[in-house]
């Protein structure tokens, strides 16, 4: 579930050995590996070698790791770097975050090398490996944006059966070692209450996992069943926090979506939240607002990512949001929420299939989000076209330690933003 920076080892003695891991030595136990030598390369958590890597697979997560020297403050603007300097000491304001989001050029860079050294200075240098499951496409809504949106009949429509969910979720924890599951459908109300239940039960008693719902508006005794059935997270965005665009984008009501995320939060969910970047007439200071909002729900995870134009939909033929301004977003809030995870979402990634993942790393982003839906369903799981999936890559295989430390190390850093249990 958690990958950090490989390491080399120097020299070995009984189950010890010393390893130097790109700036430092440390002593790192190699009892689970006995027949470890001076040279190789390994993978280890809290002192613990894990697993042996090949230096061309090591240089690849280094690549996406190691941070780049921070840029020399004399060669900035003043009040940026009056700004960043602030940022290491208290929350910023609204327009000092503005002032941050529209910066270019060298003083763009430094606020991705402070993104990413405060990222390195809180949390240290930790991917995240998490897995999502979308288990239907139908949706009651008719957001401008998305192409699962019920009006549009481009689609092929799909639901997967509670078994096969059960069956999918508890071979990506017991086979793969994921230990964080996002189980996503538009809002679907074939799915009832206790449908839920039974998938969550039947999930929990197989394998030990966090699951996170993403399945939007439900009453609050049913995120009460849930959350009794061993749901640990929900997954809902407010989209922006701009109350007029939001009706100009969504169908639902603006305040109603706060409410929900009071009263998830009230039955103890970790929570993920976050907004779309780039929705036609948005602004600057709406994106402040929103990295505000995130803040203010104290939410574990943000969950924001570009908006990318759907065929289909009203908003088929708006331009997409920006890459650069995503990645201004994910620096930001970094420094205003210093230990919060912030996964890579997909969207980012199918705007950039080459650079995307390690840009946003280099940005203060922590974590990683695969696509677990079988792909018989993934092509139809069409929010947006085109999406960059990637199925059995370098970082699955390297970041999921099969062991149940990493499930206790998981929980402990959900807990470091809020004081949920
Ligand atoms: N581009 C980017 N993200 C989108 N989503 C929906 N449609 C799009 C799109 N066209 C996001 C929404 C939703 C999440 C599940 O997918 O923010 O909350
Ligand atoms: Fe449905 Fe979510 Fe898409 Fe809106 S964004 S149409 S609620 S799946």
């Amino acid at each position: 579930m958690c990958l950090t920076i490989p390491g080399q080892v120097i020299r070995c003695s009984g189950s010890k050995a010393i390893v130097w891991q790109y700036d430092r030595a440390m002593e790192v136990d190699i009892s689970l590996l006995p027949d470890t030598k001076p040279g190789d390369w390994i993978l280890y958590i809290s002192s613990m070698a894990i697993k042996r890597i090949d230096k061309k697979d090591a240089d690849e997560i280094m690549e996406l790791l190691v941070s780049k020297p921070p840029i020399e403050m004399g060669l900035l603007d003043s009040r940026f770097v009056w700004i960043i300097k602030e940022s290491r000491v208290r929350d910023l304001k609204r327009d000092e975050l503005i002032y941050l989001l529209n910066s270019e050029g060298l003083e763009k860079e430094a606020l991705f090398r402070e993104a990413e050294i405060t990222r390195k200075a809180y949390i240290r240098d930790f991917i995240c490996v998490h897995g999502i499951i979308e288990f239907s496409n139908y949706c009651r809504n008719n957001c401008k944006y998305c192409g699962l949106r019920r009006d549009n009949t481009n689609i092929k429509r799909y639901r997967m059966e509670v078994n096969d969910i059960v069956d999918l979720a508890v071979d990506s924890v017991n086979g793969k070692g994921y230990k964080l599951l996002v189980l996503q459908s538009g809002e679907d109300l074939y799915y009832t209450k206790d449908m839920l239940v039974d998938m969550i039960k039947k999930i929990k008693s197989k394998c030990r996992v966090f699951i996170f719902m993403s399945i939007g508006d439900r009453d609050y005794e049913t995120y009460k069943s849930l959350r009794e059935a061993g749901a640990s997270g929900v997954l809902y965005r407010f989209e922006t926090s701009n109350k007029e665009l939001f009706s100009q984008v969504h169908d639902k009501d603006f305040s109603r979506r706060f409410e929900h995320l009071r009263f998830i939060k009230e039955l103890g969910y970790f929570i993920a939240s976050g907004s779309l970047i780039g929705l036609p007439g948005q602004t600057t200071g709406d994106l402040a607002e929103d990295l505000l909002t995130v803040k203010g729900l104290s939410v574990n995870m943000i969950s924001m990512g570009p908006f990318v134009p759907c065929e289909g939909t009203p908003f088929g033929n708006e331009p997409s949001g920006s890459i650069d301004i995503s990645l201004k977003m994910i620096s930001v809030a970094r420094l205003l929420m210093k230990k919060i995870r912030i996964p890579v979402v997909t969207a980012l990634e199918t705007l950039d299939s080459v650079n995307g993942r390690r840009l946003a790393m280099r940005a203060g982003a922590n974590a990683l989000m695969f696509n677990l839906t079988p792909e018989e369903y993934c092509r139809d799981y069409k929010i947006y076209p085109d999406r960059f999936i990637e199925r059995n890559s370098l970082l699955e295989k390297y970041a999921l330690f099969k062991n149940d430390g990493s499930y206790e190390m998981l929980e402990k850093r959900l807990q470091e933003v809020t004081n949920v249990t």
